[in-house]
């Protein structure tokens, strides 16, 4: 049991050396309650949240490593373990989009296609931190410029990403970037989440609501195929909450191309913090995750590629024991005119907020502190 203290807390602690001989720090994020959140500036990456359980039991509740090196190792080091993402956050068909005319090309590491911004993303860099004060004390903040052309973007775009804690144990994340050449952007965290604790066996008995009507199917490279499909009727209906391990083995074409789930929900209420766009619970520990964003879409993950290769806090990380659920733009839409736009302007500032808040369920889906 970790000691409660009044205020919140920020410390720094190295946490090692990147390849190119660069230190790397972690920073603890700790409220009043006792949640404790590390975050390195080695890709901006959440390393590890303490929640408390039903009984008061702390128990890390995303998968990461006690050191850099861990994130350094293959085949650790393609799973995006906590990272920020960026510039483009999920996937870019064939590496290709059009701006202004102009067709630019990205690496291609997914297939075909760019995922989660090419072979360099914001992952893997370093990232200048600073701690900042808010009411409710103080934060973390990390800053990285992305130079004009990196990985074939255009633009020197400037990103931002906060970090605070509030007292209930809400884990606020702003994001915001400038460019001085028109881009595209989407920015995301890929924390693994496991509730019942990281290296447990499975996330299938948790429970999951989403608060989302419709999602973009994919084809088997699992690009948007731009439409726009009702969840009505189908195995990705979350709208009441559901056994994640209920139907993910249904014979449902979209389950199949994507091994699981590993497809965007498009929230029903965009743009709006006070909506509830995830909640999930798991049983065992009692502990619950609400997810609200200013994002119009949520990646939902359930580990399909995790295959118990590699050891992190809490022990191996297996087959579908931990989910994402990744605020964003929709994959692919600079390519898909429907989709809500990601391009940004010189002279705009781009935002969004996520906060993933831990809360106590006891037996029922109301969940309270
Ligand atoms: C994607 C998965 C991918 C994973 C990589 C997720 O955001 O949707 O398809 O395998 O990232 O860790």
């Amino acid at each position: 049991m970790i000691p409660a203290q009044t205020t919140n807390t920020l410390n720094k602690q190295p946490f090692g050396k990147t390849a190119d001989g660069q230190e790397v720090y972690v920073y603890t994020l700790r409220n009043s309650s006792g949640v404790q959140v590390k975050i390195t500036n080695f890709g901006g990456r959440i390393t590890s949240i303490l929640a408390p359980d039903k009984n008061g039991k702390f128990d890390d509740v995303v998968l990461g490593f006690e050191s850099l090196d861990g994130y350094l190792a293959k085949p650790a080091s393609s799973a995006y373990f906590g990272a920020v993402i960026g510039r483009y956050a999920n996937r870019l068909a064939h590496g290709t989009f059009t701006l202004d005319g102009k067709t630019y090309h990205i690496p291609t590491n997914d297939g075909p296609n760019t995922l989660h911004g090419g072979t360099q993303g914001f992952d893997s860099k370093v990232w200048d931190a600073r701690e900042v004060s808010t009411p409710s004390g103080p934060a973390l903040e990390l800053h990285y410029l992305s130079p004009d052309g990196q990985e074939g973007f255009p633009g020197n775009l400037n990103a931002t990403v906060r970090y605070s804690l509030d007292s209930k144990n809400g884990l606020r994340i702003d994001y915001s970037a400038t460019t001085d050449k028109d881009t595209v952007l989407n920015l995301t965290n890929h924390s693994y989440f496991n509730l019942e604790g990281a290296g447990s066996e499975t996330i299938l008995n948790e429970y999951i609501m989403l608060g989302a009507d419709q999602y973009t199917p994919v084809d088997g490279t699992l690009i948007p195929t731009g439409k726009i499909d009702s969840v009505a009727g189908t195995p990705l209906d979350f709208r009441k909450p559901t056994v994640i391990g209920s139907r993910i083995n249904d014979n449902f074409e979209q389950l199949k191309l994507a091994k699981g789930y590993d497809h965007n929900f498009v929230l029903s209420h965009p743009g709006d913090l006070t909506a509830v766009a995830a909640l999930v619970v798991d049983p065992t520990s009692g502990r619950a995750l609400e997810v609200h964003t200013t994002q119009p879409g949520i990646q939902f993950y359930t580990g399909n590629f995790l295959n118990g290769e590699v050891h992190g806090i809490g022990g191996v990380y297996r087959y579908r024991s931990a989910l994402c659920l990744e605020t964003q733009h929709f994959p692919n839409s600079p390519n898909q005119s429907n989709f809500p736009t990601t391009v940004l302007h010189p002279g705009e500032t781009f935002h969004s907020t996520t906060i993933y808040r831990f809360l106590i369920s006891h037996g029922s889906f109301a969940v309270a502190q």
